[in-house]
């Protein structure tokens, strides 16, 4: 089915230099970017997309890491995308990603307290939703 998620290059992603890379695997795959922008997320939009961590021991870490700089922000299409996306992305610790993943081939962890990512993606068509229409309006 034709889907739609909420994809971002984090702020290490755009700092590192890895927009092209990234964008590049998107189109490589065969999923559409109809939709995308760069802006410096704020504490009360990330509230809202992260509202599931809000409260957890890492949360400040994550805030601190998500508003240290732009982040491009990236609606993309395609069939079953949510989950293709997210195996792109491969899971949540760099250092455990598999290599050929995003996270596997960009990421690593680092001396800081923040688990830098590289990627976020939506986990579910509902979150999709939702997701797009918080960074979108
Ligand atoms: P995301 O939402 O960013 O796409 O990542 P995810 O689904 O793979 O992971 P999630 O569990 O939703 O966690 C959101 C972000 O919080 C940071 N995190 N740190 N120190 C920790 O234990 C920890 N756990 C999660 C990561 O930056 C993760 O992407
Ligand atoms: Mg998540």
């Amino acid at each position: 089915m034709t889907e739609q998620t909420l994809m971002l290059i984090k702020p290490d992603g755009v700092k590192r230099a890895m927009i092209g890379n990234i964008i590049n695997r998107v189109e490589n795959k065969g999923y559409r970017i109809i939709d995308m922008k760069m802006v410096v997320p704020t504490e009360q939009l990330l509230n809202k997309h992260y509202a599931e961590h809000v409260g957890k021991s890492f949360y400040p870490a994550l805030l601190e890491y998500m508003t240290s700089g732009p982040v491009v922000v990236m609606i993309g299409e395609g069939t079953n995308v949510v989950s293709g996306w997210r195996a792109m992305m491969g899971e949540t610790n760099p250092t455990s990603a598999m290599p050929g993943t995003i996270r596997g081939d960009l990421g690593r962890e680092w001396d800081e307290p923040a688990m830098m990512n590289v990627v976020h993606g939506s986990d579910s068509v509902t979150t999709a939703k939702y997701e797009i229409s918080l960074w979108f309006d």
